[in-house]
């Protein structure tokens, strides 16, 4: 795997790729990586001919209280583990390749509704800074194909919108959501839990099995579902932020009449934040 830090190196090298008629796939990435991102990285490799990876730490979607600084970098042993994935390039920029400090960017990609909903009512501008910095990618690496995970959900919603908005042709690569022995989804901040939260974490993921088996049985009271839920999360320990049904299509809360759904939860345990959501029907 080849490591390359200028937009440059990558436009050659996806030209190259495209001068014989092969396809690229784009994994973006944060780094820090664990298997959830490496399922991404191995189901992409299956699909296309070049697989590009990046690892960027994108200072755009996160908010002045959140954890940018402490967010875990750890490139070397990323890189060793893309590899193995089958990674051919690993693209790491540094802040000033994507953000120029001397040409200070005016335009920003905003999903306009999607990015209001739940996580970003609690992290404004969140989605802007994601939907830009992945635009950002797709118009450096020109992917056929980019990979997302489906703990993310409202993320690829916003992503899938901003790619048919923006006619981009990019196809999307929704991957399963990769889950420890006890149910928890993985993710990089779970290394904020400390051992006692660990245990209590994968009762967000209980929450939401019981809360869909309460509705495959008929429950169809969807705002009651979410009270109760919010407040057996605050009884195990939990900071809830948001538990709700909601249309599939739409990510606003459900009608009792919707037969395509998803519960969308988030909830801070200690310094971590933690997401996660399951369909129903
Ligand atoms: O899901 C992530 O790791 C990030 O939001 C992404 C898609 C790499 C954009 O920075």
């Amino acid at each position: 795997m080849k490591l390359l830090k200028t937009i440059l190196d990558v436009r050659n090298i996806v030209a190259d790729g495209k001068r014989r008629g092969l396809t690229i796939g784009l994994v973006p990435t944060m780094g820090n990586l664990h298997q959830g991102h490496l399922e991404l990285a191995l189901k992409c490799r299956a699909t296309v001919d070049i697989l590009v990876a990046s690892i960027f730490v994108n200072p755009m979607q996160f908010g002045e209280n959140e954890d940018l600084d402490a967010y875990p970098r750890t490139l070397q042993a990323d890189q060793k583990l893309l590899s193995d994935a089958g990674v051919d390039f690993l693209f790491a920029p540094a802040n000033a390749e994507m953000y120029p400090e001397n040409k200070s960017m005016q335009t920003s990609v905003e999903v306009s509704g999607l990015s209001t909903l739940h996580c970003g009512a609690s992290r404004p501008g969140h989605f802007r800074g994601v939907a830009t910095v992945v635009a950002k990618l797709f118009g450096i690496v020109s992917p056929d194909i980019a990979a997302f995970g489906k703990k993310d959900y409202q993320q690829i919603a916003v992503i899938r919108q901003m790619i048919n908005d923006l006619s981009m042709s990019v196809n999307l690569l929704e991957v399963e959501t990769v889950r420890s022995s006890k149910g928890l989804a993985l993710s990089s901040r779970n290394g904020y839990l400390t051992e006692a939260e660990n245990l209590i974490a994968p009762g967000l993921r209980t929450a939401l099995l019981d809360a869909k088996s309460c509705i495959e049985n008929g429950h169809t009271d969807f705002a009651e579902l979410s009270r109760h839920h919010t407040k057996d999360l605050a009884n195990r320990g939990f900071i809830p932020e948001y538990f709700v049904v909601c249309n599939r299509q739409t990510l606003l809360p459900a009608a009792a009449t919707d037969d395509c759904l998803v519960i969308l939860t988030a909830a801070k345990l200690g310094r971590a934040r933690l997401i996660d959501n399951i369909e129903v029907f």
